[in-house]
């Protein structure tokens, strides 16, 4: 089966080819990075109207460069996301499934980024544990099949993107703050600064980050400056999240037994915690390659032609879920 996932829930227009058979034939993305940039986060409604101007040229664009015309189904991410901006993806998504005379199937966001990382020919078999890390979630889950989805733990308060995203903006660094972070952090001394590891002291799986940004508002405006001191912050601030990530995760391998563990989400890309989590004896990780752990519509094809294996579709009303917990996803058929 060829499905085509149409990707459109923030700031970035992703489509992309997945067959059944031959795996993910080619992909196209485009970011709006550069639109949001001076505003340091994204603006909804620039981002819908960017996602209406670049979305079907890059479908067409897509199909021409895999000598496609038509898939046998379709894709779209219906939430969670910006409301406007998945209306432009299910929309234009919905309108070309029906021209064809196919099924059309909305995909949860975070379905696509955990699945994301089984797309390899080395997937992990089920149960497994997942580390679910972007810039609106951070979750700890127990996943037993598709859509079977237990949470163990989330954050509190701010995901732990979010974090890096506002350590970053504090600094005065690059949108997004993820890769500028960990870019600054290449120069930086982790030892310069001692910031918290918040929760780590409490039993469970549950995450918080926003005392840890909290620490890094005070070291930047109470310290001195020096030269290499934004660089020390995000080295420190980095070590501090990383190492909260990766001590949950051995508490949760500790807590199921499960020596399996999937990481995805943007978050997912971050070398420090690919590193980390790779010195974590007698378990066994996953990713998906690093282009594909940031929004994208791969993710979204791979998810959705899953689902659509299984004889699920949706009717030609949309629906659409701006916010929408990934356990109240059903296995089922729907
Ligand atoms: O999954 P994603 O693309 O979008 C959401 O669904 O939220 O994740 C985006 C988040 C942003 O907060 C971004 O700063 C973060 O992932 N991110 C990173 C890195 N690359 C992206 N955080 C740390 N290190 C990175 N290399
Ligand atoms: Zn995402």
């Amino acid at each position: 089966m060829l499905v085509l996932g149409i990707e459109t829930s923030c700031d970035e227009t992703g489509v992309a080819l997945y067959d059944s058979e031959h795996g993910l034939l080619g992909q196209e993305l485009y970011s709006q990075i550069a639109l949001h940039a001076d505003y340091g986060g994204v603006v909804p409604e620039l981002a819908s109207r960017d996602h209406v101007r670049k979305l079907v040229p890059l479908v067409r664009q897509l199909m021409h460069a895999c000598s496609v015309d038509k898939a046998d189904a379709v894709a779209y991410t219906c939430g969670p996301g910006l409301a406007g901006a998945l209306m432009v993806g299910a929309m234009t998504g919905r309108a070309l499934a029906m021209a064809w005379g196919v099924p059309a199937l909305g995909v949860h966001h975070m379905e696509g980024h955990l699945l994301a990382p089984l797309m390899s020919a080395q997937a992990p078999q089920f149960p497994f544990l997942a580390l679910l890390v972007s810039g609106g979630h951070t979750q700890l889950l127990r996943v037993d099949a598709l859509g079977q989805y237990t949470l163990l733990g989330e954050s509190v308060d701010d995901a732990v993107g979010e974090a890096f995203d506002k350590v970053a903006k504090m600094l005065g660094l690059d949108y997004p703050g993820g890769p500028a972070v960990a870019r600054c952090a290449l120069q930086g001394n982790p030892e310069r600064f001692d910031f918290p590891q918040p929760m780590l002291d409490r039993p469970g799986l549950d995450f918080s980050f926003s005392g840890l940004k909290t620490a890094v508002r005070i070291a930047i405006t109470q310290t001195q400056d020096y030269p290499d001191k934004a660089a020390d912050i995000c080295a420190a601030f980095e070590r501090a999240a990383v190492d909260v990530l990766v001590a949950k995760c051995g508490r949760a391998v500790l807590m199921t037994g499960l020596r399996r563990l999937v990481v995805a989400g943007g978050v997912s890309a971050n070398l420090k915690l690919r590193a980390s989590l790779g010195e974590m004896a007698g378990t066994e990780v996953w990713y998906a390659p690093v282009e594909l752990c940031t929004d994208n519509g791969a993710m979204i094809a791979y998810a959705g032609c899953q689902r659509l294996l299984r004889g699920e579709h949706h009717g030609l009303a949309l629906e659409l879920f701006p916010r929408w917990p990934l356990t109240a996803l059903r296995g089922g058929v729907v």
